[in-house]
């Protein structure tokens, strides 16, 4: 298994149904982790869903902190919090994100899925990667999706603001070599969860990836042992 447990995270998106299943896969692991929550009502029931793993609302091992990943003094704030807490940032997972389908002349959505999508993991990267600079030391990991690949009807915001977030990952990973930090991509395709079940009632879900399975991927990503992994965007496409 790999060594998490002297690590501090930090995780957007946590209380997504992916979101559920990395902080559980670190919570396991030993990891020390702050969720970005953009809801504060939110953040109790966070708490209290992990509250087999994490234990107490003071155990120190699980922050939940009320930021927005997109608001840059919000996240700036989150990782002082986190850097008093524990004194290192090692791991920021950028899963924040939404799917939504429309027509490619929609510039609204055009813009919700930009924010949504890219600028929430730009943002959250800029505030966690001073203090991993100054460390010489970090793992990013940004959850992109399969559907980056190729652009399709109805689907222009989306594909482009996950595609958006692969050559991001790629430029910022070409910026950081060198210096210990690693910046990779996962791209999922539909994963097996109650909302996709129940929104795809005639699809298989056996041919969908757990979130335990794209958790595992996120972690190996985030783990000192993925040194030589740096710029990737690695397709997690079903189940085995
Ligand atoms: N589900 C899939 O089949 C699938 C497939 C490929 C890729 N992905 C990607 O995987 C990631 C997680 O997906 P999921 O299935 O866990 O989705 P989910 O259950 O809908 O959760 C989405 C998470 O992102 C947060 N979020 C959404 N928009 C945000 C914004 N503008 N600012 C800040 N936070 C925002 C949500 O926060 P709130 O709770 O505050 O809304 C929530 O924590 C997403 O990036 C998604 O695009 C999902």
């Amino acid at each position: 298994m790999l060594d998490l447990s002297s690590c501090a995270a930090v995780i957007t998106g946590a209380t997504g149904n992916l979101g559920a299943a990395v902080l559980r896969a670190y919570l396991t692991r030993g990891t020390h982790v702050a969720a970005a929550v953009r809801d504060a009502a939110k953040s109790e029931a966070l708490r209290s869903s992990l509250s087999d793993v994490a234990g107490s609302s003071d155990d120190p091992r699980l922050l939940v902190i009320e930021a927005d990943p997109a608001d840059a003094s919000a996240m700036e704030a989150l990782v002082e919090q986190v850097l008093r807490a524990w004194g290192r940032v090692d791991i920021l997972n950028n899963l924040a994100g939404i799917f939504k389908g429309g027509p490619s002349l929609d510039t609204r959505l055009v813009r919700e899925l930009w924010e949504s999508n890219v600028l929430t993991a730009v943002t959250a990267s800029a505030a966690c990667l001073r203090p991993m600079r100054a460390r010489g030391y970090g793992r990013i990991v940004n959850v992109s999706a399969i559907g980056a690949q190729k652009g399709g009807r109805n689907n222009a915001a989306y594909a482009m603001s996950k595609s958006a977030l692969v050559r991001w990952t790629e430029s910022c990973a070409a910026e950081v070599k060198g210096e210990g930090i690693t910046v990779n991509a996962v791209l999922p395709t539909t994963i097996d969860h109650p909302v996709n079940r129940a929104q795809m009632p005639k699809a298989d879900p056996k041919l969908w990836p757990s979130p335990d399975e794209v958790a595992n991927v996120i972690l190996f990503l985030s783990s000192r042992e993925s040194s030589g992994v740096n710029g990737a965007a690695i397709p997690i496409v079903a189940r085995t």
